[in-house]
């Protein structure tokens, strides 16, 4: 017998799964456990990522952090498979990831969603996008940033700094407002917050580095400043990030810092940094969802959690091979 996987064989497999879990899980179970072998990694990604779908599809109201992870995670296929011809697996499996998704959007009421949130989550990742090539980039953030100390006082610090909620919020529907025909940022704070280098942590940081991105993957955004300066800023953000991830993990990485851990991770790792994006990430953060499995009362708290995994996961399964 051939051992090597063909295509059409892979593909059988993608929807043979595709439609078991479609059988067993419609709504609100577990993912399955996933497969222990090396060979199994290609199917590990999108069976968790199937999961993580599972429980968004079922019957709660889409708020408006979960929809914003939708339009997120269908970019991302999207602007891969603008740049990358797809195996005829993988385009079996984001079509219908992307159908998935869309079901899910449509069937969501934003009855949560106050104006500017209804606002951001219309044009985001829909309208005036730019697409970019993307690819994972080794080793060019900063490997040797102190962390130490500053692991030391985490506590005090990690919520200090800009963009606040609020700021963020009026600087990213700026940024998705915009449209050709006039590519200038209405207010020179928002633009001052993206490239500011002021100390900022926790979630103020990766707003920031957030909506940098979403500046970036704007059709504007080469109007506005030349490729290098956005990779250079992300860099400089990404390298503070990092440092701070490597203080979480110096604490022992608490429950407390998991999402903020996650959504480090997720948004440095949107620009291909594998300090961000890689397999350790990726068995850390399925290993929360081991615990919350076996804690029922976990599985409240964690909707941003799934939130944050589905475009962390979906990421990785686009550049990690
Ligand atoms: C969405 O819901 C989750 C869980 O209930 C919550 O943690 C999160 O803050 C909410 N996000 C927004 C933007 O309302
Ligand atoms: C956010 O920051 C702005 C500017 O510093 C400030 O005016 C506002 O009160 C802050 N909002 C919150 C909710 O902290």
């Amino acid at each position: 017998m051939n051992p090597v996987l063909t295509a059409d064989n892979m593909l059988l497999a993608a929807l043979k799964l595709g439609l078991v879990l479609a059988a067993i899980s419609g709504c609100c179970m577990q993912p399955a456990t996933p497969p222990q072998s090396d060979t199994d990694r290609e199917q590990e990604l999108p069976q968790r990522i199937y999961g993580l779908l599972d429980k968004m599809s079922c019957g709660r109201k889409l708020n408006a952090s979960a929809t914003f992870a939708l339009l997120l995670a269908e970019f991302l296929i999207k602007q891969k498979l603008r740049y990358v011809a797809p195996t005829r697996f993988e385009r079996q499996l984001y079509y219908h990831l992307l159908h998935r998704m869309e079901h899910i959007k449509s069937r969501s009421v934003e009855a949560a969603a106050t104006g500017i949130e209804r606002q951001i989550l219309e044009s985001a990742f829909k309208r005036n996008v730019l697409l970019l090539p993307p690819s994972v980039r080794y080793g060019q953030l900063n490997a040797n940033g102190e962390y130490e100390q500053l692991a030391a006082i985490y506590g005090n610090v990690v919520n200090e700094g800009q963009p606040n909620r609020t700021q963020s919020d009026l600087c990213m529907r700026e940024i998705v407002e915009r449209d050709l025909s006039d590519c200038k940022l209405a207010s020179h704070e928002c633009l001052e917050l993206l490239t500011s280098d002021a100390p900022t942590y926790g979630y103020q940081r990766t707003h920031q580095v957030l909506l940098l991105y979403m500046l970036q993957h704007h059709v504007c955004a080469p109007h506005l400043s030349p490729p290098q300066v956005y990779e250079l800023l992300a860099k400089s953000h990404c390298n503070e990030v990092e440092r701070e991830q490597n203080a979480i993990r110096s604490l022992g990485l608490p429950e407390q810092y998991r999402d903020l851990y996650l959504e480090q991770a997720t948004i440095c790792g949107l620009f291909g940094y594998n300090e961000f994006l890689n397999w350790r990430n990726v068995m850390e953060i399925g290993s929360w969802f081991e615990d919350e499995a076996h804690d029922v009362d976990k599985s409240h708290d964690s909707q941003h959690i799934n939130d944050l995994a589905l475009v962390f996961y979906i990421n990785a399964m686009l550049l990690l091979h």
